[in-house]
């Protein structure tokens, strides 16, 4: 428990709806996330808003005091030298690559000095041209656009394509950047039912073509999208679909060229998005596009005009890691047996994660205590996952998300498994929510 102030008195809450700062307020907080180094003596500051301090003390510091025991919630151990990480995105371990870390290196020194600017003035002889070109010969697509991050690609290119006041059918757990996008639009998002085309046709009978937006492989449970069968149902119901494939990427389909590809529905797909922070383990984004967008949206998308552009190294770095994702046939083969031998052993041990089937796998032991209390048994053991709550899950649906990755060892797989199969019993993931719902659904599925 915190030994910080308690809640404030709703008498003292009173000067809630001030705009003045409160410079003589105490601390809410004694410790801060573990970035900050709380043992220093903080500069002068003016101080919060009362308004502000009275949302930290209504919404937050019961959280921080009550499920979070008066600590930030990541803030677990420090990994130690032989810890079993896995709660990364580098799902073929290729960060460090000499072939990657080489171009970098060499991209410093011939362009010591560049430009930083948005990316609306990028001229067709840079080399996030020939990247940009690359990567859409690579998906079969016509285009593409580099971006800083897969957040901004998805803000970015929703906030064009979507039309404000349509309807933008978006799966329940599309990644939270595209609903952002959505809502950069001024579209209107209209949720369907998580992995369910039959839902999606329902809703868009009920409300006219718009745009769908799914992720290929869905980022907190691992889940697979019936993409056939989506992209069947946008087209019957005139809809554009947008694939987030940041999770497929590097990992499916041949070549690494992500489910699209591997399901032949390239032609089919009219944008496909990704994030180059997992397989590709850099700092970057994509998009693809046809040719006719491009001059508009350079000129609309404003994570594109607003924001400065990639730098050279980091351009050259990803063209590199390119190369190295495209050769990495055996690691994707790897990355795909230890998905399935793990899963089949936390199944054998009722772990309930048969809502997901890929390389993440989602340990959903539900509201925060019960997640952070899952963290520390792990990390006690020197497996290390990441804590994943609200606002990435839902509030009572918090889990330990494990990322697998093909450089885990046979010696760290068997210590991960023996971990899993030591901590079942107090852990009892059996009782878990998640595992008690799937339970009434066979029960009930087995009565109709
Ligand atoms: C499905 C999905 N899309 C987009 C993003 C955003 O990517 P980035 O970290 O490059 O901004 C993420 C990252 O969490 C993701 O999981």
């Amino acid at each position: 428990m915190s030994d910080t102030l308690e809640i404030q008195p709703r008498a003292q809450a009173a000067d809630a709806d001030s705009s003045q700062p409160g410079v003589h307020a105490p601390p809410l907080f004694s410790s801060t996330p573990a970035a900050v180094d709380w043992s220093t003596p903080a500069p002068p500051h003016p101080g919060l808003s009362g308004a502000l301090r009275a949302r930290l003390q209504r919404e937050f510091l019961p959280r921080w005091t009550h499920a979070w025991g008066g600590r930030f919630f990541a803030d677990g151990r420090m990994p130690g030298p032989d810890a079993i990480r896995l709660d990364g995105n580098d799902y073929l371990s290729i960060s460090g690559h000499p072939q990657i870390i080489a171009a970098q290196i060499e991209a410093l020194r011939h362009y010591a000095s560049f430009i930083s600017q948005s990316s609306i003035f990028q001229k067709a002889t840079q080399p996030s041209a020939r990247l940009e070109a690359e990567l859409a010969r690579w998906l079969e697509a016509p285009d593409a656009v580099l971006c800083q991050s897969g957040y901004a690609a998805n803000l970015g290119l929703l906030q064009v394509i979507a039309e404000p006041g349509s309807p933008v059918y978006i799966d329940a757990l599309a990644h939270m950047s595209l609903w952002e996008g959505v809502r950069a639009a001024g579209a209107c998002a209209r949720p369907f039912r998580h992995n369910s085309p039959e839902h999606l046709a329902r809703c868009i009978r009920a409300h006219g073509p718009g745009l769908v937006v799914v992720d290929a492989v869905y980022s907190t449970t691992g889940a697979l999208c019936p993409l056939a069968e989506i992209v069947e149902v946008a087209e019957r119901g005139g809809c554009m679909i947008v694939v987030d494939e940041s999770h497929s990427l590097g990992t499916h389909g041949p070549q690494g060229r992500g489910l699209c590809v591997a399901l032949g529905l390239s032609h089919r797909v009219h944008f496909i998005t990704a994030s180059l922070a997992k397989a590709f383990a850099g700092r970057a984004g994509f998009f693809t596009l046809p040719r006719e967008l491009r001059p508009y949206l350079m000129v609309s998308s404003f994570p594109n005009v607003f924001s400065s552009c990639l730098a050279p190294y980091e351009v050259i770095g990803l063209q590199a890691t390119l190369e190295v994702v495209q050769g990495a046939d055996a690691l994707r083969q790897r990355l795909s047996a230890l998905t399935a031998d793990l899963r089949r052993h936390l199944t054998s041990l009722r772990y309930p994660v048969e809502q997901g089937s890929e390389q993440i796998i989602a340990l959903e032991a539900g509201p925060e205590p019960a997640t952070l209390a899952l963290r520390d048994q792990l990390e006690a053991r020197g497996v290390f996952g990441a804590v994943f709550c609200a606002p990435a899950t839902t509030r009572d649906r918090a889990m330990v998300r494990l990322t697998l990755s093909a450089g885990l060892t046979d010696p760290e797989m068997q210590r991960l498994k023996d971990v899993f199969t030591e901590i079942a019993p107090s852990v009892q993931p059996w009782n878990w929510p998640i595992a008690r719902r799937q339970r009434l659904h066979r029960k009930e599925a087995d009565t109709v």
